[in-house]
């Protein structure tokens, strides 16, 4: 990935808006479509990057309610870049006295983790959560929505970011490296296991995932595999892990469910009104180093939300 130069300007079509970016978000989709993992990703060579807040400054025929010279943050191709088209329903208002970068976030990584917790994972006062990768993008989000729920958290992370998962209000922080993850689990909850798990991380931790879900009524909400595949077969469901397995995927979400989506957005402009989603403080770079933002993030040395500005 590198800085280039005369590519001409987006145009906004039909239901899309144009937008200077004032910081986009780097995501882990970033690093899985660098790898081709991403499904149905682009072939290169494209401009990267998928979330950025910024400045309408131009909008396609059939756009309703936005306005030029309005402050939105929201998805489509091409972040990267001084300027970038988006889809006008993929798009939400930068809330009152927010800078752009402290808005990223809200479309991708608030909506996903309060879609696994709520309509997803149906989570409810005194039930216990294990929120994976807590110290990251969306796991912060979901420690703090998980809170204010009422829920008992317990967060995974590597060592070195406990005390932010703490920070958060995390009741119990578990070493994502180290430690075997699914006994420490066990030990916790008394052996009962945990009433929702989100499941961001895969690879050898999904067989972990399922084994702390409750019997029966125990949900893991897939949204991630930044550890690698991984699979649970119907024997396994039928005789060992009896459990509700449950896939997620925001824009798809957005797609397929947009009533529910709305709900979400509608749910979060009520968090941030009462301060349970602060404007967001993410590590921001330089467009140029790009690169060393996504490696870093693939090599798990970041904690919470990465910005690249334009
Ligand atoms: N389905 C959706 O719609 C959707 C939307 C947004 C994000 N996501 C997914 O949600 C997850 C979190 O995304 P994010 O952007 O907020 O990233 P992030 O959580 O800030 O960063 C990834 C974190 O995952 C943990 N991790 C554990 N095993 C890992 C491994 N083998 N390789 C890399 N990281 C590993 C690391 O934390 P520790 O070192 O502390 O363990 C790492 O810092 C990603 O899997 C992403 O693809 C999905």
């Amino acid at each position: 990935m590198r800085v280039v130069e005369g590519v001409g300007m987006p145009e906004a079509g039909p239901g899309e808006v144009l937008v200077k970016v004032g910081a986009a978000g780097v995501n882990f989709a970033d690093v899985m479509q660098t790898r081709g993992l991403y499904d149905g990703g682009l072939e290169v060579p494209y401009v990267a990057g998928f979330e950025a807040a910024g400045e309408v400054v131009d909008v396609g025929a059939e756009v309703h309610g936005i306005s030029v010279g309005e402050r939105v943050v929201g998805t489509g191709y091409g972040a990267f870049a001084e300027y970038m088209v988006m889809g006008a329903g993929n798009v939400a208002r930068v809330p009152e006295g927010w800078r752009d970068e402290q808005a990223l976030g809200l479309v991708l990584n608030w909506a996903t983790a309060l879609a696994a917790l709520k309509p997803l994972g149906q989570v409810s006062a005194g039930q216990t959560v294990l929120v994976h990768a807590a110290a990251g993008a969306v796991g912060q989000a979901a420690v703090r929505l998980a809170k204010h729920y009422g829920a008992t958290v317990i967060g995974t992370a590597s060592a070195d970011k406990h005390d932010v998962v703490r920070r958060l209000g995390a009741d119990q922080v578990v070493d994502s490296r180290e430690s075997d993850v699914a006994s420490e689990v066990l030990r916790l909850t008394d052996g009962v296991g945990v009433d929702v798990v989100l499941e961001s991380v895969g690879g050898e931790t999904f067989a972990k995932s399922l084994e702390v879900a409750k019997r029966v009524t125990g949900k893991v909400v897939v949204y991630g595999v930044a550890g690698g595949e991984a699979s649970v077969s119907n024997w396994e469901l039928n005789f060992k892990h009896q459990i509700h397995v449950i896939g997620l995927h925001i824009g798809v979400l957005g797609q397929h469910a947009p009533e529910m989506f709305a709900e979400l957005m509608a749910e979060l402009d009520k968090l941030i009104e009462i301060g349970v989603y602060p404007p967001g403080e993410p590590t921001v770079y330089d467009l140029a180093d790009g690169p060393k933002a996504l490696a870093e993030l693939e090599t798990r040395a970041t904690v919470g939300k990465i910005a690249l500005k334009p």
